[in-house]
């Protein structure tokens, strides 16, 4: 875990509602996909807390790393975030957490689903390039309550040059970007009709998206891995305000995890769905 200062290179909106944020690190890093950082401008002493951001897409330089985000525009943090300027400095902390275990999947263990909700895709993006270029094929179900038909989802255009665009079923709720409907409904069809089955799932989205691939990955005995969401104090393992119920497998009994630093990436079926807050994503 290191603490820096970063260097703004760029932060342009993308999409509706998203911001890309580049950064140059004077630094080496080699984040894991699904690891995070917390940032915050440099220059701002509200908010307090920094903010979690998964890195999106990262470049080590002979000088030090590139890092790219992706993020929504929620509140204050993000808000001032977007004020952020070239040139300006953003205080960096990370890498942080445990990320996708994917170390055990080759080409001939089978196809991988990736499954994103909104701002879940970021989360997805490092290991999509990871899989692809260790041989894995990969396929990417993508949903969004709803979209302008004309703009694409920020980071897709990425996953489809990455990927190729039979390799991308996209939804929304209305209708108005891709397939209507939600995004587990061709991910389940998908299951149902596949010759084979996919020998992992990873996913990052809304808890009822999330809760929804639980019973997926259990119907159709697909492991799943899942990126959680908590609101973050510290993200290092101090303030506790990230904790999240999971059930031991074997005594079936509930405790708490950090997810800043036992996830944010967890195994589907640990997860103690029924007591974790229905906005836990
Ligand atoms: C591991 C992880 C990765 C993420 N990756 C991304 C990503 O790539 N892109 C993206 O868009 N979003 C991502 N998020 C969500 C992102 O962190 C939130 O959208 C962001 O924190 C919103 O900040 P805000 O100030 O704009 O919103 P607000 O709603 O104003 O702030 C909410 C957040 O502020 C913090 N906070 C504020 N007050 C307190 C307090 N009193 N005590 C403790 N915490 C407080 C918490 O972190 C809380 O989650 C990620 C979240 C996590 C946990
Ligand atoms: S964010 Fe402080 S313990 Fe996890």
């Amino acid at each position: 875990m290191i603490e820096t200062r970063a260097t703004v290179v760029s932060n342009d909106p993308e999409g509706q509602n998203y911001w890309r944020l580049r950064l140059s690190l004077k630094i080496p890093l080699r984040p894991q996909p699904g690891q995070f950082a917390m940032l915050r401008p440099s220059d701002q002493i509200e908010p307090i807390l920094r903010r979690a951001f998964v890195f999106y897409r990262v470049k080590e330089r002979d000088t030090g790393t590139d890092c790219e985000f992706i993020y929504k525009i929620v509140g204050r943090g993000t808000q001032q975030l977007r004020r952020a300027r070239p040139g300006d400095t953003i205080d960096f902390l990370g890498p942080l957490g445990r990320g996708f275990h994917f170390e055990t999947l080759t080409p001939s263990t089978g196809e991988v689903y990736l499954v994103s909700g909104g701002v879940g895709l970021p989360a997805l993006y490092m290991l999509a390039e990871e899989l692809s270029l260790r041989g894995i094929h990969v396929k990417l179900f993508h949903g969004e309550a709803t979209a302008r038909p004309e703009m694409e989802p920020a980071g897709l255009s990425d996953f489809t040059l990455l990927l190729g665009r039979e390799a991308i079923v996209c939804t929304t709720e209305d209708g108005s970007f891709g397939r209507r409907g939600l995004v587990t409904e061709p991910l389940e069809e998908e299951l149902r009709q596949g010759a084979t089955c996919p020998a992992r799932i990873f996913a990052c989205g809304p808890s009822a998206m999330l809760r929804e691939i639980t019973r997926l990955s259990r119907e159709f005995r697909v492991p799943a891995e899942i990126s959680v969401e908590a609101a973050m104090g510290c993200g290092f393992g101090v303030c506790l305000g990230c904790v999240v119920p999971v059930r031991d497998c074997t005594t079936h009994r509930v405790t708490f995890k950090r997810v800043c630093i036992e996830g944010p990436v967890f195994s589907a079926d640990e997860l103690a769905w029924e007591d974790l807050p229905a906005s836990a994503s």
